[in-house]
């Protein structure tokens, strides 16, 4: 039997604009996703078992990706499946909201576990490579950043390129932030899909935007390295305008933002994939982190606790 995990993400900036080129500050939370794997004596294929808790309907919409996935990471790992059975099954803390990175980090967790059960001993790096050929069936040309903050953890920033830059970003101590979940299970390939058409219709329009956020990206790396979390927060505000600019948010998404806000987030935006999902409300210090996720619970939504960093 082999075991293995992954992180769950959140993306504080530049969902979307990473997958064109444009820099992305990720963090690693708390929460982790695990998967077992058991080589059977006999028969073949893959059973999944999916012991996750999350959204209710998530599994079932994303079932179909996910045997996928498992399939591209053991051709990828050379397991062929046709002459063996493979019994795989996830599990773990890490709910499974859209946004919050579950499919990368149950990508990393089965890397893992496969690794560990036919003792390849394989290093982050190359787990992160095969976790990347998983996240292709969810999010069909995905940008890598998913992956990378489930494989390594921690605060990163990331560039996708021929070569991927890959930078840790430190901070002087974790901070506070509530992902608020609008229930809603999204479908990350058909939204990114939905930005490149609208960039190739709208050039001028999206250009701007485009360049507006890189720029934001570079000054949002530095308050936080600065720790100037009321500069974060107001830069997250900004994120998430071009977020809305580039039609990827949502109204249920932009009102669990407008709570955050009215309840002194200092900076509150849509993380991941969007048009449902989740966001990310920063709310340094136990009690604003308080304060933040009950107004979400008082209005019915489902509300997260974990830190950045
Ligand atoms: O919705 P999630 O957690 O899968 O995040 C998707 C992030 C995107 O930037 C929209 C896509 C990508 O490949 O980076």
């Amino acid at each position: 039997m082999g075991k293995g995990s992954g992180y769950g993400k959140v993306i504080l900036f530049n969902e979307h604009f990473v997958v064109h080129g444009i820099p992305a500050v990720a963090s690693a939370i708390r929460l982790a996703t695990d998967a077992i794997v058991k080589r059977l004596d006999s028969g073949s294929g893959i059973t999944i078992h999916d012991e996750r808790m999350g959204t209710e309907g998530y599994s079932e919409a994303k079932r179909e990706h996910q045997r996928e996935a498992l399939e591209r990471m053991m051709r990828m790992m050379g397991v062929n499946t046709s002459k063996m059975a493979l019994d795989v099954t996830g599990g773990g803390e890490l709910p499974t909201f859209s946004g919050i990175g579950a499919s990368a980090a149950n990508c990393v967790a089965v890397a893992r576990g496969v690794s560990d059960e036919f003792g390849m001993g394989l290093p982050d790096d190359r787990i992160n490579e095969i976790a990347y050929e998983g996240e292709r069936a969810f999010a069909g040309n995905p940008s890598g950043i998913d992956n990378t903050a489930a494989t390594y953890g921690g605060l990163v920033w990331f560039k996708r390129g021929e070569q991927n830059v890959i930078e840790r970003l430190k901070i002087k101590q974790p901070v506070e932030i509530v992902m608020g979940n609008t229930g809603v299970v999204a479908n990350t390939k058909e939204v990114v899909a939905g930005v490149r058409e609208r960039k190739e219709k709208y050039p001028d329009k999206y250009s701007k935007i485009f360049k507006e956020a890189e720029e934001l990206v570079h000054r949002a790396r530095k308050a936080l390295e600065d720790f100037d979390l009321e500069t974060v927060g107001e830069y997250m505000n900004q994120n998430h305008a071009q977020l809305q600019a580039i039609e990827v948010s949502s109204e249920v998404l932009n009102r669990l933002v407008d709570i955050a806000r009215d309840h002194g987030a200092p900076g509150a935006k849509m993380t991941g994939g969007g048009r449902g999902g989740c966001m990310v409300a920063l709310t340094p210090g136990k009690d604003l982190q308080e304060t933040v996720a009950q107004a979400m619970e008082k209005e019915g939504f489902v509300a997260l606790r974990t830190t950045i960093g």
